[in-house]
Order: C-alpha cells, then sequence, then structure tokens
C-alpha cells in the first residue's frame, strides 16, 4: 500500500519535472536559488521548483527572468553579487526592505538589459559603482533613501536613455559631475527630467556646464546640500524646468538675470541660502504659483510689484529677505493667492487687504514687522492674519486676534464612503468603505507641491480619486484609499500618510503587495498637476512581519532541485521525493497552524531564533495589556507615533504604554533592536522599560508610570506645583546627568536627538526622568523618514548646527538641553510669539546689570525677590550650550559638573535627594514642612495655595 503510494507520487514528481525543465533556465534558477540564500523572509512560493511559473514578484519571458519586484515584504540581508548573471534582466525593484543591506555590487554593469533599477528607502551603503554607468537601457534610476556615500559617479552622464534620476536622502559627497575632455558628467543626460539630488553632502559650486538647451529637464531638486558658488546663469538654458530647490544650501551671489527665461517653473526655492544683490524680477513666470526666497541677504527693497502679475501665484514667503515700505495691497487681487509669510521683515505704514476678492487667501504672516494701521481689519474674518511684534500690536487693551499667534491646524483624513465605521479587532482597520482589513500603509511625500492651503480638502479628495482610479486601471486588487494627517516637515515637503485598503478579501497577498509597492516606487502612478514629484515610503506589510518560515532551510532543496534539473538521475529524485513528502507534511502542519491565527505575526514566545536577548523587560500579550490599561481607555500623552496610555499591572505597579499607530509602526527587526537596547539602559535620571508588545499587529512599549507629568507641565503651572529656583536647579542637574549617561555609559551610547521639556518627567521626589530617547523609529519622524527630513527633533530646539549639516552629535543634545535650561529660568516656549529664546536671551543679557538685566524674562514663579543664588553662571552655562558651533559647546558630563557646582554656591548638596514624598509636599502647604535644602523655597504664590498633585 505504501509503496504504492510512493511509487505515484514519484511519478508525479517526475512528471512536475519534466515541466520545470521546460519552464525556467537553469542558470537563472541558480541564481535566484543564491539571491534566496542571502535573503530571510522570501515568500512562501520561493519554495516551490519553479520560479518563472509561480513565484512571487519574479517573471520570466522565453524561461528567462525579466524582473523582480520583491518592495516592502520585510526582506533582510544582501544583495548577492550573482545577481549580475540574470543577463535577461530588465526590472529590479527591492523598494522599501529597510533591514536590506550591504553594498551595490561593481557587476551590477553587467545587467545590460537592465531599464528600471529600484532601491528606494533600503539600507545600502558603500559607493555607487561606477559600472552604474554601463546600463545602456537604464530609463528609470531610483536608489534615494539609502545610505549610499562618495561621490556621485561621472559615469552616470553615459545614461543617455535615462528618463528618472533619484539620489535623494543619501550621504553622497563631493561636487556634482559635469563632462570634459576625458570624463563623463550629468551634461550629457539631455533626456531626464528629473535631477533629485537633496539630501545629501554634495559641495562645490554648482557647475555652469552642467545647464544647456538640450535638456529635458524638468526637476532639478537639490536642496539641502552643502552647495556653494552662485547659480550659474546657464540654468536658464534649460527651458523645459518647472520646479527648481536649490533652498538649504550655501549658494552666494546675484541670482542670475537668465532666470527669468523660465517661463515654465511653478515651483521655485531660494531660501535659506547667502544670496545677495537685488530679488530677481520673475514677471514672465506665468505659472509660478509656489515662491520661497526666505534667509537670504538681498538688498533692502520694497515689495517688487511685479508679483502682482504672476496670475498663478498660490504661496509667496519671503521671511527675513530685507523687506521694507508698505506692503502693496494689489498683491492680495491675485487670485489665486492662498498664503504669504512676510515675517521678520521691515515692512511698515499700512496693511490694506481690501483688494482681495477670493475666498482663496487663508492665511498672512507679518510677524515682526513695523505695521502700524490695519483698517478694515473687521472684514479680514476668514483669513488668519499674524501681527504679532508689530507696532499696531504694542498698543496697550484688549488683545486683537490678530496679535496672536496663530496655527492652522490641518487635521485632514478621508471620509467615511456614506457607511458605518466598523470596530475592527487585532491590528484591522476600518476602510472608507466601512471594511475591516489589514492596509498597507506608509507615507506620501510631495517635494514641492503647488499650493500651501493644507485645509483645503479639494486636494485630497482629488488625490485619493487619482490613486484609486489609478490602482484599479492597473488591474491592482484595491478596494479603496484612505489620507491622512497633512503636513509639512522641515524641509518643506507636504507629507500624508496612505493607507491602502484591499479589495474582495481583508489582506493582500506577496504579489498585491509587491505590485502595490511597485507602483508607487516606479512612478507608475502619475499624482495630479501641482503634486509632482512624490515619493513613496512604504511600511513593511504586517501580513509578513517575521514570516521566516524558512526560506533558508529550504536552501538544501533547491540545490538538490536544481542537481536534479541537471542531472536526473533516479537516486536523486528518490531523494527528493522524500524531501519532498517531508516537506508537504510540514507545510500542512504549517498551514493549519496559519490558518488558526493567519496574523499571529513575530511572536517572540515562538520564533527562538529571534527572542528579543531583554533583560529585565518581558513581553506582555496584548490581552494583559489591554486588561491592565482597562482597554486602553486612560490616554495620557499623544504625539506623533500613537498614544500612550496609563495601567496598572496586578502587582499595583503603575505603567506607562506607549503604543504605536498604523503607520508609525516600524519593522519587527528594528523594534527588537530598539527593545534590546532599550533594556541596557538603567540609569535613576532615565525613565525604565518593563517590557514591550509586538502581537497582533500592535507595537508597544511599557514603561514606569512617573506620576508628576512633564517639566513643561510643571513650568506651565498646569500641574499645580510651584518650582522654586532650588528645584529648577536639581531637575537640571537631574536631567545632565540622564543624558550625560546616555551619551558617555549607556552601550552603544545613544544621543536623545529630541531634548525638550516634555521628554523630562518628574517623579513623586521631582527627581527628572529623561523620556522617550532612542524612539526615533517609532515615532512619525521614524528612522528612515528621518532620512528623509535627514534631521529629527523639535523646532526651538533644534541644533541649527545639525539642521544645517545633517551630522548629529552628542552637542546637538547639548544645544537642546541648554534651550531647556532657558526654558528653567523663563518658563517660555523656545518659540513664542515668533520669538526664538536663544536671539532674545542674547540680546537682553547684560552682564554689567544685577541678574543680567533679565528680570523682565524670568519666570515670577522661580521666587523673584529671593536671591537666586548662581543665577548668572546658570546662565552663563545655558548660552555656552546654545553657542552655534557644537565644538564650542560644553560635554554632557561638563555640564553636571557646572551645575553641581551652582548647586553647591547656592549652598546645596547636588547629591541630595530631590524633594520629599508628594505626601509630605503636601503636609508642607499646611505650614510645617522643612525643605531639606533651602529656607527660601516654598513660597507659593496665591494661585497654589493647595497644590494638588494630580498624575496625569
Ligand atoms: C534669456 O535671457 C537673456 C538675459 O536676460 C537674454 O539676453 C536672452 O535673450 C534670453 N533668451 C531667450 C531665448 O529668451
Ligand atoms: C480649494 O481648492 C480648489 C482647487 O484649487 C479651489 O477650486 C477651491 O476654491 C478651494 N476652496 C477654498 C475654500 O479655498
Ligand atoms: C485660522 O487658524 C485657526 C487655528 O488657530 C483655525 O482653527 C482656523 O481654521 C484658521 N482659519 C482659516 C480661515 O484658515
Ligand atoms: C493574489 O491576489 C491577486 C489579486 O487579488 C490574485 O489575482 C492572485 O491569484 C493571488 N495570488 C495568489 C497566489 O493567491
Ligand atoms: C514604470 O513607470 C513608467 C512611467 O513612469 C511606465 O511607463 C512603465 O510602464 C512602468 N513600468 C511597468 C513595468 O509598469
Amino acid at each position: 500500500m505504501m509503496g504504492l503510494r510512493i511509487q505515484v507520487f514519484l511519478l508525479s514528481v517526475w512528471f512536475q519535472f519534466s515541466v520545470i525543465a521546460a519552464t525556467t533556465d537553469p542558470r537563472d534558477f541558480g541564481v535566484l536559488q543564491s539571491l534566496r540564500n542571502g535573503w530571510q523572509n522570501t515568500p512562501p512560493t520561493w519554495r516551490s521548483q519553479d520560479p518563472c511559473s509561480n513565484w512571487d514578484g519574479i517573471e520570466c519571458v522565453d524561461s528567462r527572468v525579466t524582473s523582480i519586484t520583491l518592495s516592502s515584504i520585510g526582506l533582510t540581508g544582501q544583495l548577492s553579487s550573482d545577481i549580475t548573471a540574470l543577463s535577461e534582466l530588465q526590472i529590479l525593484d527591492l523598494s522599501y526592505n529597510t533591514e536590506l543591506t550591504g553594498t551595490l555590487p561593481p557587476s551590477i554593469g553587467d545587467l545590460k538589459k537592465l531599464t528600471n533599477l529600484i532601491l528606494i528607502g533600503c539600507s545600502f551603503h558603500g559607493p555607487i559603482p561606477d559600472s552604474i554607468g554601463s546600463l545602456p537601457q537604464l530609463f528609470y534610476l531610483s536608489i534615494n533613501l539609502n545610505k549610499f556615500s562618495g561621490p556621485i559617479p561621472p559615469s552616470i552622464g553615459n545614461l543617455s536613455r535615462l528618463f528618472w534620476l533619484d539620489l535623494a536622502d543619501n550621504q553622497l559627497s563631493g561636487q556634482i559631475p559635469v563632462s570634459d575632455g576625458t570624463s563623463s558628467g550629468l551634461d550629457m543626460l539631455v533626456n531626464t527630467e528629473h535631477f533629485h539630488l537633496g539630501n545629501n553632502q554634495l559641495s562645490g559650486e554648482i557647475p555652469d556646464k552642467l545647464f544647456n538647451s538640450d535638456m529635458a529637464l524638468k526637476h532639478v531638486l537639490f536642496e539641502n546640500n552643502s552647495l556653494t558658488g552662485m547659480i550659474p546663469s546657464s540654468l536658464g538654458l534649460a527651458k523645459k524646468l518647472e520646479v527648481i530647490r536649490f533652498d538649504r544650501n550655501s549658494i552666494t551671489g546675484p541670482v542670475p538675470r537668465t532666470l527669468s527665461n523660465l517661463t515654465s517653473i511653478q515651483q521655485l526655492f531660494l531660501s535659506n541660502n547667502k544670496l545677495n544683490g537685488s530679488i530677481p524680477s520673475l514677471a514672465g513666470m506665468n505659472f509660478l504659483s509656489y515662491l520661497d526666497t526666505s534667509n537670504n541677504s538681498f538688498n533692502a527693497s520694497e515689495v517688487p510689484l511685479w508679483f502682482s502679475s504672476l496670475l498663478s501665484l498660490t504661496t509667496l514667503i519671503m521671511e527675513n529677505t530685507q523687506l521694507q515700505g508698505q506692503v502693496p495691497s494689489v498683491l492680495f487681487s491675485l487670485p489665486n493667492l492662498q498664503t504669504v509669510v512676510f515675517k521678520n521683515n521691515n515692512l511698515s505704514g499700512t496693511l490694506n487687504i481690501s483688494t482681495s476678492n477670493s475666498n482663496q487667501l487663508q492665511s498672512i504672516d507679518l510677524r515682526n514687522n513695523s505695521i502700524s494701521d490695519f483698517p478694515g481689519s473687521a472684514g479680514a474674518g476668514g483669513i488668519n492674519i499674524t501681527l504679532d511684534a508689530n507696532p499696531i500690536c504694542e498698543v496697550s487693551g484688549e488683545v486683537k486676534a490678530y496679535c496672536m499667534k496663530s496655527q492652522s491646524n490641518s487635521s485632514y483624513s478621508t471620509p467615511l464612503n456614506n457607511c458605518q465605521r466598523v470596530s475592527c479587532g487585532s491590528g484591522q482597520i476600518s476602510s472608507p468603505t466601512c471594511k475591516c482589513a489589514y492596509p498597507y500603509t506608509g507615507i506620501l511625500n510631495f517635494r514641492a507641491p503647488s499650493f500651501s492651503d493644507l485645509e483645503n480638502t479639494t486636494y485630497y479628495t482629488t488625490l485619493e480619486g487619482s490613486l484609486t482610479q489609478s490602482f484599479q486601471s492597473h488591474q491592482l486588487p484595491v478596494d479603496s484609499v484612505s489620507l491622512s494627517n497633512p503636513r509639512k516637515n522641515l524641509i518643506e515637503y507636504l507629507q500624508l500618510s496612505l493607507e491602502i485598503f484591499p479589495s474582495g478579501q481583508d489582506h493582500f497577498n506577496w504579489t498585491g503587495i509587491s505590485s502595490l509597492g511597485f507602483a508607487l516606487s516606479n512612478q507608475t502612478y502619475k499624482p495630479p498637476r501641482g503634486f509632482e514629484p512624490y515619493f513613496f515610503f512604504a511600511n513593511p506589510y504586517p501580513n509578513f512581519a517575521g514570516d521566516s518560515t524558512g526560506s533558508n532551510k529550504s536552501t538544501s532543496i533547491g540545490i538538490i532541485i536544481g542537481a536534479a534539473v541537471g542531472g536526473s538521475v533516479l537516486l536523486f529524485l528518490l531523494l527528493l521525493a522524500g524531501v519532498y513528502a517531508y516537506r508537504q507534511k510540514r507545510k500542512a502542519e504549517r498551514a493549519t497552524d496559519q490558518n488558526q491565527n493567519p496574523f499571529a505575526s513575530w511572536d517572540p514566545n515562538k520564533n527562538n531564533g529571534s527572542i528579543p536577548q531583554v533583560k529585565g523587560t518581558r513581553s506582555f500579550s496584548f490581552e494583559e495589556l489591554s486588561k491592565y490599561s482597562n482597554k486602553f481607555s486612560d490616554d495620557i500623552g499623544s504625539g506623533g507615533y500613537g498614544k500612550v496610555y496609563r495601567g496598572t499591572l496586578p502587582t499595583g505597579e503603575q505603567i506607562a504604554i506607549k503604543r504605536a499607530q498604523q503607520g508609525s509602526m516600524q519593522g519587527g527587526l528594528e523594534f527588537k533592536t530598539e527593545i534590546e537596547l532599550l533594556s541596557r539602559v538603567h540609569h535613576k535620571n532615565v525613565v525604565r522599560l518593563l517590557g514591550f508588545c509586538f502581537q497582533q499587529g500592535e507595537q508597544m512599549l511599557i514603561y514606569d508610570f512617573v506620576p508628576n507629568g512633564s517639566l513643561k507641565d510643571n513650568l506651565s503651572g498646569k500641574s499645580g506645583m510651584r518650582l522654586d529656583w532650588t528645584r529648577r536647579l536639581k531637575i537640571a542637574l537631574g536631567a545632565a546627568r540622564g543624558l550625560a549617561y546616555l551619551h558617555e555609559l549607556a552601550d552603544p551610547p545613544i544621543i536623545h536627538r529630541d531634548v525638550k521639556s516634555t521628554n523630562i518627567l518628574l517623579d513623586e521626589q521631582l527627581n527628572a526622568r529623561v523620556a522617550d530617547f532612542g524612539l526615533s523609529k517609532l515615532l512619525f519622524d521614524s528612522e528612515k523618514s528621518h532620512v528623509t527630513t535627514q534631521v529629527k527633533g523639535t523646532l526651538g530646539y533644534l541644533d541649527p548646527e545639525y539642521y544645517m549639516t545633517n551630522q548629529l552629535t552628542e552637542k546637538s543634545d547639548v544645544y537642546s538641553f541648554g534651550v531647556m535650561m532657558l526654558e528653567l529660568i523663563t518658563a517660555r516656549s523656545p518659540i513664542e510669539r515668533g520669538k526664538n529664546i536663544v536671539r532674545e536671551m542674547k540680546m537682553a543679557i547684560n552682564k554689567e546689570k544685577d541678574l543680567y538685566s533679565l528680570s523682565e524674562l524670568i519666570d515670577p514663579n522661580i521666587g523673584l525677590g529671593t536671591t537666586l543664588k548662581g543665577f548668572e553662571q546658570f546662565v552663563d552655562l545655558a548660552m555656552k550650550c546654545v553657542e552655534e558651533s557644537g565644538a564650542d559647546r560644553p560635554t554632557m558630563s561638563e555640564v553636571v559638573k557646572k551645575i553641581e557646582n551652582i548647586l553647591e554656591l547656592a549652598g546645596l548638596n547636588p547629591n541630595a535627594e530631590s524633594a520629599t514624598t508628594s505626601a509630605t509636599y503636601e503636609e508642607a502647604s499646611k505650614g510645617n514642612f522643612h525643605h531639606p535644602y533651602s529656607n527660601e523655597a516654598f513660597v507659593y504664590s496665591g494661585s497654589f495655595v493647595s497644590p494638588k498633585i494630580e498624575p496625569h
């Protein structure tokens, strides 16, 4: 009986082989095996015998592999140089596999048929090989969002068919190569419409040779590099240009007159350079919609009148551009104008916007000018006008709305399509059509949007329509898409969170994900006018997270199959039959396993190899946490990453649960790395990680609950606690010690990157505890999108040097810490009413005078009137920390020493415990409390008569 079965089976295997031999060319099969061996998390179909007939992501023509598209499936490992033997390969897309690393093999130049090379958002590093210039068919090259370094190979100039060149968001350095007698350069790329080189470290001048009149160039994006020299006048030859981003470099000199020859320009970014001379005339740029010339050194001038002829203009940003005189009212008659930003100039006289007769105008920011009159302000109802820090706002009396800093909050999210939202379980999300499913998610980044009114939902509905329509017309299994949370990042990219929902079933299969990823990575999807250019950065699809079902284990079988194809010896077949039967059985077992819980994504208890090495932290299940937090009912904070909930362990211990939301999740491996890192951090001034949860599509981190809230809340008086001078010194010391530990003693060292008063928590004794470090990847500005922005942090606290150079060092934390010290003194936000606290302080300090003449700026709750011992030293230290150049700032441990000295100067013991328990703290208000280290503490001002200690 048994014997017969095996024979029948064997026959069928034999039969399969005949088919295989006819389908995939054995050479290509060998290469694919080698690729598979180098990767984890390949699709399950990659265990079967015939790549050309059923491997996900592989396409063949005449038995030869022509296309490999495997985006966003959590591939890890390296790209084997064997790939270069796939001599018929045309398309290679491995985008959004953030753990795919290693270098790009120099033999890549052997792929003579390659048309599309797409490696967006992986972790490739090292130089871009010179041989990339020997791909004669290459049409589309996108290797942005990696860690490539070194120069741009001049050989790229040989890619005569190239249409799209995207090298942005890497660490490329050196000059932009142009051809000379002996070598090639980018000037030869006459058919290329896109030069996307932003967010690198390119230096030197923009070569005059780069531009010529034969070019098809439409988008030239050089933003956020270190380019110097002048804008070459040859730029005016590239007549087809539509978008120019030269902002955030060190470009000097006057803008060449030839710029005005570029009459197709739609978006022009020249901000944050060192341009001088007069503001260039752009009359004739009839399609210009977005202009930003901020922060340059142009000659002082009036607002030029030629603006009023630019009928397409939506956005005019000329911050700190030495504008003077009256704002011409004719400007506001532009029919499409949405936003005017003229802040930090010397504009004076009367503001007259009565000429505005469109409903498009949304915001006018004239902060910090000399406007003295604003007649007709009553009629400006729908427009957000900010005249803060102008003479008109300095008259006393009732504070006018236009004197306050307004923040536009665009909180769009796709509305439901005439249906009732359903509540979904375990990682599923309700789609706009009210179905529960696992969406494919990520962030759309628009690098130069033509508009600035983020509150006008028309833009988003148009985008949704075009996305859905495009996916469906390309036969992708998409039911609906949802957009949410429009925002601008630090370099003015418009970012939108995108969720794509599957049709027919509740999840995408492997092919579905790879094809969707490709539609976006290859720019097959074309956005509507005004949204170009864009790039997408996908999250790994949770369906596959940690599916480590043995792509490696299948290796040996692969080899056997390979050999069998060649030799077809019966012995091999016998062996094969056995292995095959065994695997079929295992597969069946696995299938039942998975059916019970098809989305039991990475369960650390099951995956032996991948249990995080976590000393002192534990893995919580979703159910446990749901119970401890009363179904996540008590949320105590939120941010881009998601929300923080309070909970109580069965032991009574209070916990804070940080729960990442869809769209801000990281890959399983990254999450694991993060936990391993955080679990090694132990210091009394640093918040302790208790555990984590990685189940049911959730990523959560569990911390000690720190009861007295953040320093920010306490400074603002929100918590009902008064922080006197000595307490502030103690808090500064605690926070400094926590940071010094992270910088100098933690292994590996950790740069916090987001030091600010909301990230310093206070415990019962008012000891400072540093929170939220290392979580870069859990935040919306995740590692990868941090590469997009290059810079992560919070405005006002952000180290200007880091911002300019993208070089992150410990000294960036020192800067932020210095800003926080100033906050401790003033209780002001670092940017308040358009004023930067660092600059304000610098201007106000007079070292000749008592308290450096800062009493106007000092927070009255500090206990003014008492002696603030060590105050001047504290200010000196703070100003040292906010020095422009990192090299001039002290290290955190030097800061610790200095603050200890200041405490001693104030007669306090820097090593005493901070305050008291909350119980004794309450007693204090009854008057029988004796402060351990000060006789000037605890003078409650009226509003704090009964301090309420309310953990929140
Ligand atoms: C381009 O600009 C230059 C200088 O402004 C001018 O002399 C030239 O005629 C312009 N060329 C064209 C084709 O408009
Ligand atoms: C929103 O934008 C659309 C397209 O630009 C425009 O037609 C419409 O008038 C705008 N709506 C408002 C309220 O500004
Ligand atoms: C002005 O800003 C406020 C927020 O400060 C916002 O609620 C309001 O919608 C804005 N108004 C307009 C017309 O954009
Ligand atoms: C994957 O999904 C697509 C579209 O939903 C479907 O056509 C295809 O057959 C599926 N593939 C597999 C292997 O199930
Ligand atoms: C890739 O995108 C281009 C447009 O950018 C399109 O013409 C081409 O067909 C796409 N390739 C595939 C294989 O879909």
